[in-house]
């Protein structure tokens, strides 16, 4: 599988057999995911992979909260901002009507979405999950780092044949998170994932993405009034701030 076939056939699956994803393969897959990059190599990510009874375990307690209408635990990160503005507001909602419609939820039926989101606490079906952690120091950069780290592992389980769901919801649920994974003090848990084959008579609706255009700019050439940058310099001025001290 080439790398275009990986990041295309990457998709949020959120239908899962119950065949079980080796050891060695999360093994092969994560070793490479470490080639990540992260500004000045940090690598900021804590990954914990969870299968088998802990994974059970963790399903059941959460799934217990849910249907207990047990509150969430208090945020350590806002996962949106309050007021999503446009477009984003409309791309959120298109997203939620071809998630929720593909179910065969309306539009207005927040309780049939509820329970189609419950889905999450049992991973979907997954036999596999991986939570990823943060420092809590570490700023929105090593944040962008995580994130990079995330899709190198889902585009590497293509790779393998597996499918995966990126969860953020697991969030909501941290303290349980960290009831069977007791990570270190000082950890935000930032994502979970769920990870297996995909069971294929799950149907979905494939989501679509904005025409280039309204996410990419080409610059080629200088308009309008705008100065050109002298011949062999790139418009960025010499630095002469000696508390600037590492950018790479
Ligand atoms: C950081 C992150 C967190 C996500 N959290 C969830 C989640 O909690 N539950 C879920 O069902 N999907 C979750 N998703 C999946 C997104 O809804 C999905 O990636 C998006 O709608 C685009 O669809 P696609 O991945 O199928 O192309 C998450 C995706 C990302 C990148």
């Amino acid at each position: 599988m080439d790398v275009y076939e990986a990041v295309t056939s990457r998709r949020a699956v959120r239908g899962f057999t119950d065949q079980q994803v080796p050891r060695e393969v999360l093994e092969r897959v994560l070793s490479a995911a470490a080639w990540s990059p992260s500004g000045s190599n940090l690598q900021p990510w804590h990954a914990y992979v969870l299968t088998g009874e802990p994974l059970a375990e963790l399903k059941k307690r959460a799934s217990e909260r849910a249907a207990a209408g047990d509150p969430w635990d208090e945020p350590e990160y806002q996962m949106y901002p309050s007021e999503l503005k446009s477009p984003y507001r409309e791309r959120r909602s298109d997203f939620g009507e071809k998630r929720y419609g593909s179910l065969g939820i309306s539009r207005d039926d927040w309780d049939a979405r509820r329970r189609a989101a419950t889905e999450n606490w049992a991973c979907f079906g997954a036999p596999a999950a991986l939570f990823c952690y943060i420092d809590r120091e570490m700023g929105r950069p090593q944040w962008s780092d995580v994130g990079m780290y995330l899709q190198t592992v889902m585009l590497l389980l293509r790779a393998e044949g597996l499918h995966s769901c990126a969860q953020m919801a697991w969030s909501v649920y941290r303290r349980t998170v960290a009831e069977v994974l007791s990570p270190p003090d000082g950890l935000v848990l930032y994502c979970g994932m769920a990870i297996g084959y995909e069971d294929v008579t799950v149907g979905y609706a494939r989501t679509g993405r904005v025409p280039l255009d309204e996410t990419v700019t080409f610059v080629e050439g200088w308009h309008g009034t705008r100065t050109p940058c002298r011949p062999g310099h790139q418009g960025v001025e010499p630095n002469n701030n000696n508390n600037q001290r590492d950018i790479s």
